[in-house]
């Protein structure tokens, strides 16, 4: 198998290029991952990627194998021997080093929306119970691992990043909107009700092609623009 990685390096500056690799890929481990330890292991441990858990859990090893953004940890290499994979970082975002991007607006965009529980009354001291059918409305958005696979998709996100909150953001946005035991429903609402912040979302739904947890954010924000329309929660 051969791998294209693209590299980049700050300190030598220029374009950055596609570098390729050459991997028996009967001596390396099933994912795109494996691939990548073994390049830095063995051909260039200058190969610059982040990653964690390795199970697809921390969500830190997102990038772009053969055009589409994914989990390094969760793509499986393609065992033909001929084949060639292109891994380049996540799109539209700045580069620090080869595969790793700035994250720092994506992270800023998530700590704007409040992403834990707010009470008016915090001083109860008591458990916040919740119906088994509350709960249930936080299915299929609690998954959610801040990879930014969706966002980093979305050609809203692209041209207005600065702005647009991005599928991500409003996917855990409406995480706390719908839990029961926040108080700061209609504030949260409000907040949102934003020509850029929620509008640049054009219903392209490329976030839910790539997300690799097999969430939706385009309907939560469909239910967000709902919520904002009636007033409430929806
Ligand atoms: Fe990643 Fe899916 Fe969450 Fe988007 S919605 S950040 S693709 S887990
Ligand atoms: Fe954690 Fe891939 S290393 S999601």
């Amino acid at each position: 198998m051969i791998s294209w990685c693209i590299r980049w390096d700050p300190d030598n500056g220029g374009k950055p290029t596609y570098k390729s690799y050459n991997i028996d890929i009967n001596s390396c481990g099933p994912m795109m991952l494996d691939v990548l330890f073994k390049i830095k292991d063995e051909q260039d441990p200058t190969l610059a990627f982040r990653r964690s858990c390795r199970e697809g859990i921390c969500g830190s090893c997102a990038m772009n194998i053969n055009g589409t953004n994914c989990l390094a940890c969760l793509t499986k290499v393609e065992r033909s021997p001929d084949t060639k994979t292109k891994v380049a970082p996540l799109p539209h975002m700045f580069v620090i080093k080869d595969l790793v991007v700035d994250m720092s607006n994506f992270y800023a965009q998530y700590k704007s929306i409040n992403p834990f529980l707010q009470k008016k009354d915090p001083s109860s001291g008591k458990e916040y119970y919740q119906s088994r059918e509350d709960r249930n409305k936080l299915d299929g958005l609690y998954e959610c691992i801040l990879c930014a696979c969706c966002s980093t998709s979305c050609p809203s996100y692209w041209w207005n990043e600065d702005k647009y909150l991005g599928p991500a953001v409003l996917l855990q946005a409406y995480r706390w909107i719908i839990d029961s035991r926040d108080d700061f429903t209609e504030e949260r609402i409000a907040q949102l009700d934003d020509a850029y912040k929620l509008y640049r979302c054009h219903t392209i739904m490329n976030c839910a092609k790539v997300c690799p947890k097999g969430l939706n954010p385009g309907k939560a924000i469909a239910k967000i623009k709902q919520s904002v329309h009636f007033g409430h929660a929806v």
